[in-house]
């Protein structure tokens, strides 16, 4: 395995995972990577580690530029277990004894992952030095966990910036410029939605901080944990993330459904109809085909969210169910709601979702449609009120 130059002393050493395709949930249809760094100066240092199996792949890496032993020093940028999983078998190859560095909350989280690991942390204090040069440190607490942090190499303009700018992507290319936007755009924004949603005003404000401070331009490469290296153009992982924390809605609308008898699918190729006719970008998603996942990605931009779902036994139908659950916890902002579908006898399923949307903080500008069986000429015109409703609503975001 052969480790990959960025700088004069600064080299890729991570792992390339071809097959992942369910990361905690997460659809990676492209496989990701594990990114790992070594700095090699008067102290060597190793930052990140990678998911647990992947530990060989680092250490052969690694052992094309140095000896493993020769390791003097790790920094744990993000104790989730995709970068952390490795850290107990990287530091029994380099020495248990090497200090690994961590923020504060970062040596809580690893000691409490690796309580048996004799892992030697120790929480950083603002800078470490490395010989000639310095690592530089910057708490991201809850960007996206609480103990994430960035490290920076001034003298090179070099930021690590763990779980930040990265994309999943597995491919032997290492940098921005041997990719196209064309690839890489949507899996960007695939993981920004599905990762980063939630913690929007905490991204939106670092940015501001990092601004202030004059950082920016001092930032020359980015070095993600996931995904490319940003060499080119670092200046566009910070203007796509500017764009994005401001979650502005699109005239665009997500109608996502899953279905029983077809009764729900037709209600909502219906509506696809009156909001396509009505100039609204019109997105078609059913749960029997989509992922979770990739309805989310869809739904970031969109303005309004149209959720269908038959009833079944009282409920909604689980699959609705389990985007609900989704996207609520990645409580996207500025967004209308719509719920509809059919019944049999009882009819709860669109109530419950109409419920649910309130409770996520959706605008909800018409109350559910439901239909009885299989939708009849009157019902059609339920719905047409409810795709003209929602369009109008629409257009006025
Ligand atoms: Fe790539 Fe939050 O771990």
């Amino acid at each position: 395995m052969e480790p990959i130059k960025i700088t004069e002393n600064i080299y890729w050493v991570g792992a390339v995972d071809y097959d992942i395709r369910d990361f905690h949930g997460y659809l990676t249809p492209r496989g990701s990577t594990y990114n790992a760094y070594l700095i090699v100066d008067k102290k060597i240092t190793l930052i990140d580690t990678v998911k647990h199996g992947f530990e060989d792949e680092l250490l052969s890496r690694v052992a094309k530029i140095v000896d493993p032993t020769k390791i003097d020093q790790v920094v744990s940028n993000h104790a989730e277990m995709d970068h952390s999983g490795g850290l107990p078998g990287v530091m029994k190859a380099i020495g248990l004894e090497k200090p690994v560095y961590a923020s504060t909350l970062g040596v809580k989280n690893l000691g409490g992952q690796f309580k048996d690991a004799g892992l030697n942390l120790k929480a950083v204090e603002g800078k470490l030095d490395l010989g000639s040069e310095e690592l530089v440190f910057l708490e991201t607490r809850m960007i996206h966990w609480p103990d994430s942090m960035f490290s920076f190499v001034p003298a090179q303009g070099v930021l690590f910036s763990q779980d930040g700018f990265g994309l999943h992507l597995a491919t032997p290319e290492r940098f921005d410029d041997q990719i196209s936007e064309e690839i890489w755009g949507p899996l960007a924004l695939n993981y920004f939605a599905n990762i980063l949603t939630p913690y929007t005003g905490q991204i939106a404000k670092l940015i501001e901080k990092v601004a202030a401070d004059g950082l920016i331009p001092q930032i020359k490469i980015i070095c993600p944990d996931h995904g490319f290296i940003w060499r080119q153009n670092p200046g566009r992982a910070l203007e796509l993330y500017s764009a994005w924390v401001q979650q502005k809605p699109k005239r665009k609308a997500v109608i996502v459904f899953d279905t029983m008898w077809h009764s729900t699918e037709y209600m909502a190729r219906e509506l696809a109809d009156y909001l396509y006719t009505q100039g609204i970008e019109t997105r078609y998603y059913s749960l029997k085909n989509q992922h979770r996942s990739a309805v989310a990605t869809e739904c970031y931009d969109a303005a309004a969210i149209m959720v269908g779902t038959p009833t079944i036994n009282n409920q909604m139908f689980p699959s609705v169910a389990d985007l609900l659950c989704y996207l609520k916890s990645l409580k996207m902002k500025n967004k209308i709601g719509a719920s509809f579908g059919s019944y049999g006898w009882s009819g709860e399923g669109a109530k419950l979702v109409q419920a649910e949307l309130k409770t996520m903080g959706y605008e909800l500008p018409s109350d559910e449609v439901r239909v009885q069986w299989v939708p009849q000429e009157k019902d059609l015109a339920s719905l047409k009120a409810l795709g003209l409703t929602v369009a109008e609503a629409v257009k006025k975001q």
